[in-house]
């Protein structure tokens, strides 16, 4: 894990601000409404960076971060996916490691950018380092199901990793790594998550289903990351 706070500038957040707008007047085939109907506004937008300009530039300065991780002179952007939470909403997500949901092997990582000041101190919680521990099945973010591998906080008393982060701040995150978000929102909360794997990153199938994109991604398992997925080389 990783923190690099004012990774986004007023500037870019404006920027990014004005992006989201532009991708609520023209969705793309990733944009979802992840709230029940009637509730506070939970939608999110996934894979604009190749069509919407500031998404491209943030996920281009994004390498850098991830490639630095990497201890390599690229990365493969996986995906880019901004959230938008509006006043009253509460979008806490269970514990869980993002490396079940995506076929990527050995590990990818998540560099994740509040754009508004998060809801509640703890709005990010992680465990250092449990990304050597197991891998867990991935975890159901729409019911009570129990979290992997139980409860991580009460009665926990080594220290967890929970920045106080500001709008622009960028938190590099482990796909293997245990972490938890979110919270109520007393006002709108914007975000947004680039993903990077590793310049030799292989496919690797899944014993429960993936997303349909991953589905659809040509390739065999074992094999390279497929050539459509943009290979980025770090400034
Ligand atoms: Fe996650």
């Amino acid at each position: 894990m990783a923190l690099r706070p004012g990774f986004v500038d007023a500037v870019g957040r404006a920027e990014l601000a004005a992006a989201i707008e532009a991708c609520r007047r023209a969705p793309g085939p990733g944009f979802r409404i992840l709230s029940p109907p009637g509730r506070p506004l939970v939608i999110s937008d996934r894979d604009r960076a190749a069509d919407v300009a500031a998404i491209g530039r943030l996920a281009r300065a994004g390498t850098g971060l991830a490639a630095g991780a990497f201890g390599s002179t690229s990365a493969v952007l996986l995906e880019d996916q901004w959230f938008l939470s509006e006043a009253g909403a509460g979008t806490p997500s269970p514990w869980h490691q993002d490396q079940p949901f995506l076929p990527v092997e050995p590990f990818f990582v998540t560099i994740w950018i509040p754009l508004d000041p998060p809801p509640g101190r703890d709005s990010l919680r992680a465990i250092p380092g449990s990304q050597r521990g197991p891998l867990y099945a991935p975890a159901d973010f729409s019911s009570d199901a129990p979290e992997p591998g139980g409860d991580w906080e009460s009665g926990r008393t080594a220290p967890m990793f929970a920045p106080a982060l500001s709008p622009g701040d960028a938190v590099l995150i482990d796909s293997r790594v245990l972490h938890a978000t979110g919270g109520f929102c007393p006002a709108p909360f914007r975000r947004i998550s680039l993903r990077y794997a590793p310049p030799d990153a292989r496919l690797s199938p899944r014993p429960w289903p993936v997303a349909e994109r991953w589905r659809l991604l040509a390739g065999a398992a074992g094999g390279p990351l497929p050539l459509s997925l943009p290979r980025i080389a770090a400034d």
